[in-house]
């Protein structure tokens, strides 16, 4: 835990009033920004998602590493090895298990950690898997260490070892599976236990995704949803996506409905600006808490470092969702930086904030 010195005198920094964004006080209620899928989304992300690699955009170190595994796997019969995916939220994770399977000509079942609770919840599904199929456990840092063990001789042997009667009389037996390949995707590689991480043959990272990248992804969306929108139109919904193509397609739903109610025919740079701006939607798609955080940085304690805690406070938002899901994305902006004393806000997060950076302070100084 960071502790922040209490002796530590804030200094009030800067501003520039007019071009401050304000950040409100209190957090708007949708969800717009969040990278985790919403309850009722699934049905809506199946209709796009892609189904081929051909149709995957971006991810393509990724994608070349398992084009060569598939390969292989396949011209020596065998299944593909287990693949260990991790990356923030909304990457793709699902969508590149499932790809993997139909690539490989087999069936994906899908569940995730918190659903294999009970050691019968992952039983069931193991001895139900044909050969080769893909079995993929999301949050898979999150299993219960009861189903965790059961899972080490599956992936292993592809065996079952089931512990008869209690006591004395105890005795295991070794049911034999179907080859299979389990596919784990975690927001957090370093929560895996070591045993479970080392099981896994590929261990592949998802990283965010360039405006380019997601332009594509927004106009092949907007295709398959019969959406008139110009490249410009698709690049400013981009820009505005976190780098995330489930926030992406949740955004142009949004401009879509915009550009109907208002009867424009097609999504152009303008329409599609005008349509987030209603949603509060920042020009680099910053939300309430992001915003929050900076300046709670900046305003509070002079530009940092400040500890991970200090921020949870005043943000009301959990550590764990903070250190997953917010800070990666402002990281990789260049808004925030991760020091061994705490998070410190650069230059760039003061002047989009609408701050004097502190280097342009000090010059002003006598
Ligand atoms: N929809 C969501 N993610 C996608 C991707 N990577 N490529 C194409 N369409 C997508």
């Amino acid at each position: 835990m960071a502790i922040i010195s209490s002796k530590k005198q804030p200094q009030e920094p800067h501003r520039q009033p007019k071009q401050r964004r304000e950040v409100t006080s209190a957090p708007p209620q949708d969800n717009l920004l969040q990278a985790e899928a919403a309850v009722d989304e699934g049905k809506q992300e199946e209709s796009i998602r892609p189904q081929r690699f051909a149709d995957y955009i971006g991810q393509k170190d990724l994608k070349d590493v398992l084009d060569i595994a598939i390969k292989a796997a396949k011209s020596r019969g065998e299944v593909l090895d287990h693949l260990l995916l991790y990356g923030p939220p909304g990457l793709g994770k699902t969508t590149m298990a499932m790809i993997l399977a139909s690539e490989m000509g087999v069936n994906c079942k899908i569940t995730s950690a918190p659903a294999l609770e009970r050691p019968r919840d992952i039983v069931g599904l193991l001895v139900n898997l044909k050969p080769g199929d893909v079995l993929f456990i999301d949050e898979i840092h999150r299993l219960s260490r009861m189903t965790e063990e059961i899972l080490y001789p599956a992936m292993e042997d592809y065996r079952l070892d089931i512990t008869i009667g209690k006591g004395s009389s105890t005795k295991t037996r070794s049911i034999p599976l179907s080859k299979f390949t389990l596919v784990g995707a975690t927001t957090r590689a370093g929560a895996l236990t070591s045993p479970l991480r080392d099981r896994f043959g590929l261990i592949q990272k998802l990283r965010f995704y360039e405006v380019d990248e997601l332009s594509k992804i927004v106009l092949r969306s907007a295709q398959l949803l019969q959406t008139a929108i110009t490249e410009d139109g698709a690049t400013e919904v981009a820009r505005r996506s976190r780098g995330t193509p489930r926030i992406a397609n949740r955004l142009l739903k949004r401009v879509r409905d915009y550009a109907q109610v208002k009867s424009f025919a097609e999504i152009n740079e303008k329409v599609a600006a005008e349509g987030l701006q209603l949603f509060q939607v920042d020009p680099c798609g910053l939300d309430w808490t992001d915003r929050r955080m900076l300046s709670v940085i900046i305003e509070q304690f002079n530009g940092g470092p400040v500890g991970l805690e200090t921020i949870a406070a005043a943000t009301g938002e959990d550590t764990q969702t903070i250190e997953e899901v917010y800070e990666p994305y402002l990281m990789q902006i260049g808004y925030l930086s991760r020091t061994t004393r705490g998070r410190v806000a650069t230059p760039a997060a003061y002047k989009h904030l609408g701050f004097k950076p502190p280097n342009e302070q000090l010059s002003l100084l006598p």
